[in-house]
């Protein structure tokens, strides 16, 4: 039995050591999970950190200038951590003078260049390559990997840089692209085929740097596309339009630093309000935006949630009477999104009735469906539409996460499942949600994280099991 403080102190020195060693003694890795007791409501205050899909673009706009970008209210999540060690890869130095305050001076960029390790494991590092090229005239990004949802191709991105004059090359699983012999960018005309949030924000950035004028169309609409304008025009930049289908951009010649907070997370907000609703709870979710939640909350109304906006940046749910099955279909900004597809489908399995949820935006977005399954809920799908029937009593299980959204389902459904739920691969709520067990258990869950560190042989055992205090959890 290994000590347990000296694994939570050191999880991530070991961690990083076991990515480098392969032959590590007989750890073969080690691995975070969470063991959930359910039936508990939740009562309390949850507050909602900053939008880690906001974050993302906003760090990497921060390529764009030699002058220091100061963003606040960044998420403490994985994804971040992977774009800041992005950055400073590419020669950015990154400040945090606070835990949520990042300083981000791109001033002696000399590698143009986003490595496959990195990529690999968050698709928004793509992000990247709109800034350099624009700045630089040049750029290259391994093509990404991410959460296993789909394909997810670029394609879309990267047509709209050969519009804007820039050629682009794939050569061994890089995206090699070179501005025009001038080294600038040319602004366009471009219309999406596809509505695409990243693609919308690579082509946002690096039209704001690029000779003339460029008009965005079918440009996607969300808050974080919102968030990054205000961020790019307080930088100097002239873009208009964005929150609507059509975004007009005119280009400048230099881009200058800037100060912004970042848009709270309204997909944990969406989160938070699912868990107090299953659970037959009562939480005031702070710091939130609800307008950043019309679709979401009036779906959640219809099936029997009670949402009251106490002030703009707060909400309290409870659901007295039970819930009711009610269809949904998701699909782009302002619609229901995609990324609370999963923890509805929870929600579903808790209402009287049948359902059916319809997922347009991703294929391959059903993986949580069969981990649901095993814990009883009753759930069909047939292409992109999952049949939910309701309501059935879940059970405690041992599941896996297969992505983001995903474990977030998960952990909903552990928290009113019969008995324990063992929810493994726990690294892929970390990468979009900020200590989820910490804020789970402040308002009564029974949550815990296991690190455990396996030898192969053993891989079906636990023998490190640790709760941290909420000191060493939000450290
Ligand atoms: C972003 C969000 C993600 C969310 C998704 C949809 C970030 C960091 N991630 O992901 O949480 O689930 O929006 O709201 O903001 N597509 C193409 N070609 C392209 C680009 C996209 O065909 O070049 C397709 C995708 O395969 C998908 C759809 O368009 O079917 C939407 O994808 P997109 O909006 O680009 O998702 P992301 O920006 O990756």
């Amino acid at each position: 039995m290994i000590d347990r403080r000296f694994l939570l102190m050191n999880a991530d020195l070991i961690r990083v050591y076991l990515r480098k060693s392969a032959t590590f003694i007989t750890l073969s890795g080690i691995v975070d999970k969470f063991r959930i007791s359910g039936g508990r409501a939740l009562h309390g205050r949850d507050s909602i950190s900053g939008a880690k899909n906001s974050a993302l673009p906003c760090m990497a706009a921060a390529l764009l200038t030699p002058e220091t970008v100061t963003l606040h209210n960044i998420p403490y999540v994985r994804d971040i951590i992977t774009q800041r060690r992005l950055l400073e890869d590419i020669g950015a130095t990154v400040l945090t003078p606070e835990l949520r305050t990042h300083k981000i001076t791109a001033a002696h960029v000399e590698l143009f260049e986003a490595p496959y390790e990195l990529v690999k494991t968050m698709r928004a590092s793509v992000l990247a390559l709109g800034p350099l090229l624009a700045r630089f005239g040049k750029a290259k990004v391994s093509l990404p990997g991410g959460c296993a949802i789909g394909t997810r191709p670029i394609d879309l991105h990267l047509a709209g840089f050969e519009k804007f004059g820039a050629e682009v090359k794939l050569e061994a699983g890089n995206v090699v692209a070179r501005a025009p012999s001038d080294g600038r960018l040319r602004g366009a005309d471009i219309h999406f085929g596809k509505v695409t949030v990243t693609g919308t924000e690579n082509l946002m950035m690096a039209a704001t740097l690029a000779r003339g004028y460029t008009t965005l169309r079918n440009a996607a609409r969300e808050p974080e596309i919102v968030d990054l304008a205000d961020l790019l025009n307080k930088m100097g930049a002239r873009v208009n339009g964005a929150g609507s289908e059509t975004i007009q951009i005119e280009g400048v010649e230099s881009l200058g630093g800037a100060e912004h907070t970042i848009i709270p997370d309204r997909i944990e907000t969406g989160t938070f309000i699912a868990a107090a609703a299953l659970t037959q709870g009562e939480l005031e979710i702070k710091d939130c935006r609800p307008d950043h939640l019309t679709s979401v909350i009036s779906q959640l109304i219809s099936v029997g949630v009670v949402i009251k906006e106490v002030n703009p940046t707060t909400l309290q749910v409870t659901c007295p009477d039970g819930l009711k099955a009610v269809n949904v279909s998701t699909a782009p900004y302002p619609e229901f999104p995609t990324d609370m597809q999963a923890q509805y489908m929870v929600l579903m399995t808790q209402a009287q009735g049948r359902s059916e949820i319809v997922e347009t935006v991703f294929e391959n977005r059903f993986m949580h469906a069969s981990e649901l399954q095993r814990m009883g809920a009753q759930i069909q799908i047939e292409g992109r539409t999952a049949i939910v029937d309701g309501p059935t009593t879940l059970n405690g299980a041992r599941v896996i996460a297969s992505d983001l959204r995903a474990s977030a389902s998960l952990v909903l459904a552990g928290l009113i499942a019969r008995d324990e739920t063992l929810i493994d691969r726990v690294y892929h709520i970390d990468r979009g949600y900020e200590k989820i067990e910490a804020k789970l258990r402040a308002v009564g869950a029974n949550i815990e994280r296991i690190i455990a560190p396996v030898t192969a042989a053993q891989s079906s055992e636990f023998n490190v099991q640790v709760t941290p205090t909420r000191e060493q959890a939000e450290a």
